[in-house]
């Protein structure tokens, strides 16, 4: 008998090791941490639970039933992340440099089997020289697998892909596919093609980093929706972002205990909003103030940032935030704004996090630019994902809400909650300069003084036009309120709606405009 435990000892210790010392040093030497050592930061101390830890590759070709390495690559199992159940795979760059095998498939697959029937997040740690070459198709259908698994756990767990060396051809779809991808600043990158193909089909010369390092997608891309400077970070914020997320769709997410006074005053809201209509002013400041202390966890910072999405808690539950930032092409939509938002909205109504939308924009973006990346269709994702999502949804004009943005961004007219407005909200068609233009043109190309009508006719509009109380009076905008009153109004509206029901017509799935 002791023969036999020490057998199992003795082959734990081989797992344990890897593709061995000296590429474990490699590994290091790249200033990157090892498969075990990730989950290792990851989860609770003494948490984790592996599964197939002997699982061995059944490739017979090019000499490989010599080079068995038990584990096959990637490291499996359970743990938990302050105290919740997850779901983790880990991929082992010394082995094979991390490359996926049948079995290295398996192992992934079986996990995101348990995940989607235990109800609990995946975890993905991806560090993969992509598809194993000595196993040809049956690698490809490996990652295929993991595609089509990806996609039916989709909606149901949290799924969560932090890149933390290559990811590289087809590889890439599978973070895709999943909720949240971060990225380590340096020594992470995705594409499709590398950089020699790259030269050869486009004769463009651009290094990996350049073409698909962590910079390239958290600001050029939104691939990816963090960039963090190293994998500790990395490992953080997997934990942070988590904290704000249910444990699946039917769940709620995690709520901390908050002492409400009753009559949360934030007077410094009130002197956000500068004088000028034009001057821009931080989004940020106003979420600060709104949101708990500290609360804020700004998703895709980088990228898009006419627009601010992340998490926050109000109260101490866990919401949504979508809000256009004045200080930014000053809030406007525009393609990569609309599909930001719109993914963001999505992921929230998949996982039951009510949505408060803050709204000041002057509009959807105009140009040949614009037009032709499809800003209808991508100005719809977001229309849509506000429209069909049935969280709580409540929102809040601080200043311009002017023409079909108004309605997209979560007008009363789609299905929002509750609207709010400041008294400094101005809810039109249009700007009023260019209002007075079209509708008293005769007029003022007929006045002596042009410049003096069309100043006259502008202030007409603004006086008609430029508050909220024409919406108030149609029950457009429920309340008109002071912005030092706006968290304990969202306090009070949040717990209001906290078990708000919608029957959706029986549909297979929506057709949201892709
Ligand atoms: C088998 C691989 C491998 C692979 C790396 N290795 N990639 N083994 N299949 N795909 C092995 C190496 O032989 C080496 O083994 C060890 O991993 C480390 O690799 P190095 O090249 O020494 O490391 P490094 O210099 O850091 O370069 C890493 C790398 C490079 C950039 C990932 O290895 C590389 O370019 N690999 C090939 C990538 C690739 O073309 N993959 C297929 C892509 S197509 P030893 O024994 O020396 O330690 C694809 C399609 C997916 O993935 C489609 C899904 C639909």
């Amino acid at each position: 008998m002791l023969d036999k435990l020490q057998l199992l000892e003795n082959k734990r210790k081989e797992a344990m090791l890897g593709g061995g010392e000296k590429r474990i040093a490699d590994q290091h030497k790249k200033g990157k941490l090892t498969a075990r050592e990730r989950i290792h930061f990851l989860l609770d101390e003494g948490s984790f639970e592996e599964i197939g830890m002997f699982v061995e590759h059944r490739c017979r070709d090019f000499e490989m039933e010599k080079q068995i390495i038990l584990g096959d690559g990637v490291v499996t199992g359970y743990g938990t992340v302050n105290g919740r159940l997850i779901y983790v795979f880990s991929q082992d760059f010394t082995v094979f440099g991390g490359s996926l095998s049948e079995t290295h498939a398996e192992k992934i697959c079986k996990i995101m089997d348990m995940a989607i029937k235990n109800g609990a997040p995946l975890i993905g740690l991806n560090d993969s020289g992509g598809a194993r070459i000595q196993e040809g198709v049956m690698s490809l259908g490996g990652y295929a697998d993991i595609f089509f698994k990806n996609t039916m756990a989709s909606g149901v767990i949290p799924q969560i892909s932090a890149i933390m060396g290559p990811c590289a051809g087809g590889a890439v779809y599978s973070p895709a596919i999943t909720d949240f991808i971060l990225m380590v600043e340096h020594t992470s990158y995705m594409f499709v093609t590398g950089p020699n193909v790259v030269k050869t089909v486009t004769h463009e010369d651009v290094s990996s980093e350049d073409l698909g390092g962590a910079s390239a997608h958290s600001q050029k891309s939104g691939v990816t929706h963090f960039s963090c400077a190293n994998e500790i970070e990395c490992i953080d914020h997997i934990k942070k972002l988590l904290s704000y997320m249910p444990q699946n769709c039917e769940d709620i997410a995690p709520s901390y205990v908050y002492n409400h006074s009753g009559n949360e005053k934030r007077t410094v809201l009130n002197d956000v909003i500068p004088l000028n209509a034009n001057q821009p002013y931080d989004m940020r400041e106003v979420i600060e103030q709104i949101a708990d202390d500290n609360s804020f966890l700004e998703v895709h910072k980088d990228w898009a940032e006419n627009i601010v999405v992340g998490f926050a808690r109000i109260a101490g539950r866990s919401i949504g935030i979508i809000a256009n930032q004045p200080a930014v092409l000053a809030g406007v939509l525009d393609n990569n704004a609309s599909r930001k938002g719109a993914r963001f909205v999505r992921f929230c109504d998949c996982f039951n996090i009510p949505i408060l939308t803050l709204v000041d924009v002057p509009g959807f973006l105009p140009g040949t630019d614009q037009e032709w990346h499809g800003i209808i269709t991508n100005g719809a994702k977001l229309l849509y994902a506000l429209c069909e999502a049935t969280v709580p949804k409540v929102t809040v004009i601080t200043r311009k809400a002017y023409g079909g943005a108004y309605d997209v961004m979560n007008s009363k007219h789609i299905g929002a909650d509750m609207n709010f407005a400041w008294p400094s909200a101005e809810i039109a068609v249009m700007g009023a300069k260019g209002a007075a233009e079209i509708i008293f043109k005769k007029e003022i190309s007929e006045a002596a003084d042009k410049e003096a009508k069309l100043k006259e006719k502008t202030d007409e509009y603004t006086d008609k036009f430029a508050n909220p109380y024409l919406a108030a009076a149609r029950g457009f905008v429920d309340e008109v309120i002071l912005p030092e009153d706006t968290r304990e109004k969202l306090i009070r509206t949040f717990k209001m709606l906290e078990h708000k029901v919608v029957n959706v017509p029986k549909k297979k799935h929506g057709n949201i405009p892709l």
